[in-house]
């Protein structure tokens, strides 16, 4: 879909004349440190070229009418700035509505109803999509609305989040709505979680290929997954922190975990805390080894924060096992691991480049013979975060 092909489809849906604005937000894809945004650790994701595109323009009375060229058989959906409490029935428009909402709490009015046509082109469920949206109506609000000098790209990233969890209710960490906002083309973001200090460090991975394949495995529950995941956590840090001073989980370096770790009375969330501990350590791990050019290393650590995510966090399902496994064992895979929030979604694979299209097509027989789905490739090419069209 091009620019113009959207401008035809918002005239037809909400009629010509106004001013309209565009804007575009970034998915995002993690390439180590997952699970630990909400514990206080590092990640080192990067915005993507596709992601959400939304065009708007303000109305004279107070409704707020959505459409999707993604969900085109929900048609029109209406409902009013005077009754902002989320509701079922509101659908995907959830997600905008939460961004509006958010702005009115800090107290950003937004005063008049509004049309918006969104179109997304992210593959697939798990490389946020639901961030993209956020982002790029945060992006349009602001600026349309005057918000520009209170909202800085980092703000929008926080409004993004809030909305998110406490409008949608998805107790998310920073990660993807800071993705999507301060994203930076060939760079990747190594973000400390913990306050938002960041360094764009260069993606240059020499002869390799970042592989990033959807298991389209629908992943449901997810949700509800993932808010145990984070209250398994916060009973671990409760239990240690009894023993010794921490503010989060990924304060502890690895030997300090072994040596504390024993404070932490269920088993289970042990084995989510030492998830946390010891990804933060790859995580800086990972930036150096790119740092050195070292991808083996790279690979190595990518196949250990998977493995942790599948034994120790148990945050995968066969699908993306058996899609890890495939990876894996293609001559030229560096590494592979799930990515994202779990239970579905996509992997990442660290490939050598001669070898990408033989990779490719040898993990899909495989995946698609042991699951009967078929998987999706992206070659990782990563854009800028969140900004105006026009
Ligand atoms: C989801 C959340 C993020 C992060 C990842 C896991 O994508 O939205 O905040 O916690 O899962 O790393």
């Amino acid at each position: 879909m091009t620019i113009k092909q959207m401008r035809k489809h918002f005239d037809r849906l909400f009629g010509p004349g106004g001013e309209i604005h565009g804007y575009f937000a970034p998915g995002r894809v993690n390439l180590i440190g997952e699970h630990i945004d909400y514990n206080g650790g590092h990640v080192f994701p990067c915005a993507l070229t596709v992601g959400n595109y939304v065009m708007i323009r303000k109305r004279n009375d107070r409704e707020l009418h959505f459409y999707s060229l993604n969900f085109r058989i929900g048609g029109m959906m209406i409902s009013s700035l005077d009754n902002m409490a989320y509701s079922k029935r509101d659908g995907w428009t959830n997600y905008p509505r939460g961004v509006i909402d958010t702005f009115q709490k800090h107290g950003m009015p937004i005063d008049t109803g509004l049309d918006i046509l969104v179109y997304g082109n992210i593959p697939g469920s798990g490389l946020s999509s639901s961030a993209a949206m956020e982002v790029s109506i945060a992006v349009a609000l602001k600026d349309m609305f005057g918000y520009n000098q209170l909202v800085d790209r980092e703000k929008t990233a926080i409004l993004a989040q809030e909305a998110e969890c406490n409008y949608n209710g998805l107790s998310c960490g920073i990660m993807d709505q800071y993705a999507s906002a301060m994203g930076k083309q060939g760079h990747a973001i190594l973000l400390n979680c913990a306050n938002l200090e960041h360094e764009y460090i260069p993606l240059n991975i020499g002869d390799c290929k970042i592989l990033v394949i959807n298991s389209n495995k629908p992943h449901s529950l997810v949700s509800s997954h993932y808010n145990e995941r984070r209250a398994e956590c916060e009973r671990a840090l409760a239990d240690l922190k009894k023993v010794v001073n921490i503010e989060n989980l990924c304060d502890l370096k690895p030997a300090e975990f072994e040596k504390y770790k024993d404070a932490i009375q269920d088993e289970v969330y042990r084995r989510r805390a030492k998830h946390a501990v010891y990804e933060e350590q790859r995580v800086l791990d990972c930036v150096q080894a790119l740092k050195d050019g070292d991808f083996e290393t790279f690979g190595r650590l990518l196949n250990e924060s998977g493995d942790s995510l599948r034994y120790d966090y148990e945050a995968t399902c066969f699908e993306i096992d058996t899609l890890v496994e495939a990876a894996r064992h293609q001559e030229g895979v560096l590494g592979a691991r799930e990515t994202g929030g779990g239970w579905g979604g996509n992997i990442v694979a660290l490939v050598k480049d001669e070898n990408v299209d033989e990779i490719i097509q040898n993990i899909q027989e495989e995946y698609k013979q042991k699951t009967n789905l078929k998987a999706d490739v992206l070659i990782l090419s990563t854009g800028h975060g969140g900004r105006k069209m026009f």
